[in-house]
């Protein structure tokens, strides 16, 4: 009994004089929303900006991912980010108009870019700058422009000419000006959250949609369409952005750390995007579960013509001066 009773008095001494170790401080949580997969460009970068951030900021940042639309859904992760729900996205530029902004739908107008680098030293100068001067009115900062290349377009039919559009229901994302060129070769427009693509395809809900390899490839959009064309009319790119309030109110060597570590990001993103498209493209070559059309140079330019009305009637849509601005540093015609 005594030894019992010295036994407990010793234990209690012990835990009187053991301190508790310091409270860790709990890290900061970003949470980053997306709506593709994780093995795809974006799906990629967003990885790879967690690892650096979580390095740089020596684990005082945690970044979580949630990729394939597992948090919002498209137009609702936007007004998560308005309302400080979830502090970091890259929605494709062409769903910006619930923020209110639209002059971001110029970067969708058919063959705006001529290459892979013009569209690169757009983003990465006067245009992309100018665009996201725009957000800032509404509480969102752009942090950085990340590519995705360039759309094919897709249905159970060959769409070779013009023509074959007519009367087909076609996926937009969210873009008028997707939905004027899709309208101008006769088509029927409608704008569909990405996750709910597949499914449309599937059960014939809609005819066709448009969008790059890596997505079609890994949205399995190419098992149920018969029929691709690689035809590059349109680019897909994102913009990274954050809730202003909540960036701006990290303490600064925290935001400088994160800054270093989307900058990097961003390279990586931008210098893997046209290797796993053309990779994508590959693989679903392989499947053979869809089959791969090409326009020659005479359907390429009937497409032009049909849809070339887009680039006026653009005008209503998102104003002159981002127009003037477009067509100034890219040296192409509005008309
Ligand atoms: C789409 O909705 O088609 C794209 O914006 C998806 C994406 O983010 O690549």
């Amino acid at each position: 009994m005594r030894k019992l009773l010295l036994a407990a008095a010793m234990a209690a001494l012990v835990s009187t004089f053991t301190l508790a170790p310091a409270a860790a401080q709990s890290p900061i949580v970003i949470k980053f929303s997306h709506v593709v997969a994780n093995d795809t460009p974006k799906g990629k970068g967003a990885l790879k900006f967690k690892e650096l951030a979580e390095k740089y900021t020596d684990g005082k940042v945690k970044i979580e991912v949630y990729p394939n639309s597992s948090l919002y859904k498209d137009k609702e992760e936007i007004e998560a980010l308005q309302l400080g729900s979830v502090q970091m996205l890259a929605p494709s530029t062409a769903k910006f108009a619930p923020l209110g902004v639209k002059e971001f739908e110029a970067l969708d107008l058919p063959w705006l870019f001529k290459d892979d680098e013009t569209y690169a030293a757009a983003m990465k100068g006067t245009i992309g700058k100018w665009l996201f001067q725009k957000l800032e009115a509404k509480g969102i900062t752009g942090l950085a422009y990340w590519d995705n290349g360039f759309h094919m377009v897709s249905s159970n039919r060959p769409l070779m000419k013009p023509a074959d559009f007519q009367g087909l229901k076609f996926r937009i994302s969210g873009s008028k000006i997707a939905d004027q060129y899709f309208r101008l070769v006769g088509s029927i427009p409608q704008i569909m959250a990405f996750s709910e693509v597949y499914q449309a395809l599937q059960t014939g809900v809609v005819d066709g949609c448009e969008n790059t390899a890596s997505n079609y490839l890994t949205q399995k959009f190419y098992e149920v369409q018969k029929d691709i064309t690689v035809s590059y009319h349109a680019h897909l790119q994102y913009a990274v952005i954050v809730n202003s309030k909540f960036w701006s109110g990290l303490p600064p060597d925290i935001r400088a750390q994160l800054e270093k570590a989307m900058a990097e990001a961003t390279d990586y993103t931008n210098s893997i995007a046209r290797q796993e498209n053309e990779d994508a493209l590959a693989e679903i070559k392989k499947s053979g579960k869809t089959t791969l059309h090409y326009l020659s140079d005479a359907d390429r330019k009937a497409w032009q013509e049909a849809m070339q009305p887009t680039y006026k009637w653009a005008k209503g849509r998102v104003g002159q001066e981002v127009l003037d601005l477009v067509a100034k540093e890219l040296d192409v015609k509005m008309n």
